[in-house]
């Protein structure tokens, strides 16, 4: 509908992805009418402008020392900013501590899996299964030969819980055992090297 109605008709339809169309063939014609076009838009704003002219110049000349008062508004901004930010973003991708990057890819069920953990396990069994004062590190009792060789030894031991060492009874808290074996997965896969500390992907 837009790119019927347009005068600018070629670079506005072009803006708006309407290039395609049968009705403007060439781009490169409808690119010289255009200027003109902008020319006379840009004389009708003055007139608009103009009333501010006057009366406003006390108002916009308080955040400006400087005596500039027309155009002030538009340029004051624009200039003091653009120096600094382009030499800063292009050039280095700041690290964000916060958000790192993934390291590893995981399947569905895993990477609900990690999650799961970080909601339910995490703050005693540490971040990623590292282990933490309160509670070791389940990357290393998964491993073969560690305390929780099997996943059945995994899925009994949260189920049912250690109270009296202060490990809860996981599936008295309600949690689903599809989760408790997607957090399996998880944590296995860090046991046996396959995913690394860190917040990974997920795969479609
Ligand atoms: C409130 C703290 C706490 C939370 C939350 C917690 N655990 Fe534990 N967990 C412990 C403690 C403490 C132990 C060690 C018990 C012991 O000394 O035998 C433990 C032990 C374990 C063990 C046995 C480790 C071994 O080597 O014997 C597994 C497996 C385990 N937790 C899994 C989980 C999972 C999975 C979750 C999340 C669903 C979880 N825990 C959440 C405190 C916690």
């Amino acid at each position: 509908m837009i790119c019927k109605l347009t005068l600018a008709g070629g670079l506005l339809a072009l803006l708006a992805g309407c290039g395609p169309k049968p009705d403007r063939p060439a781009a490169t014609d409808s690119l010289p009418p255009s200027p003109p076009q902008a020319t006379a838009d840009t004389s009708t704003p003055p007139p608009a402008t103009s009333p501010a002219k006057p009366d406003s110049v006390p108002v916009a000349a308080r955040p400006r020392p400087t005596p500039k008062p027309p155009v002030v508004t538009k340029p004051k901004p624009t200039t003091p900013a653009e120096p600094a930010p382009p030499t800063t973003t292009a050039a280095a991708p700041a690290p964000d501590p916060y958000h790192p990057a993934p390291r590893d890819t995981l399947d569905v069920d895993t990477y609900q899996g990690w999650k799961q953990f970080e909601l339910n396990c995490s703050r005693c069994h540490g971040e990623y299964a590292v282990g933490s004062s309160f509670a070791p590190a389940l990357v290393v009792s998964l491993k073969d030969g560690g305390t929780i060789p099997t996943k059945e030894l995994f899925i009994t031991t949260v189920c049912a819980g250690r109270l009296d060492k202060g490990m809860p009874s996981w599936c008295a808290l309600g949690l689903e055992m599809s989760k408790i074996e997607q957090i399996y997965s998880y944590i296995k896969g860090r046991a046996d090297g396959k995913i690394a500390a860190g917040r990974p992907a997920q795969r479609e």
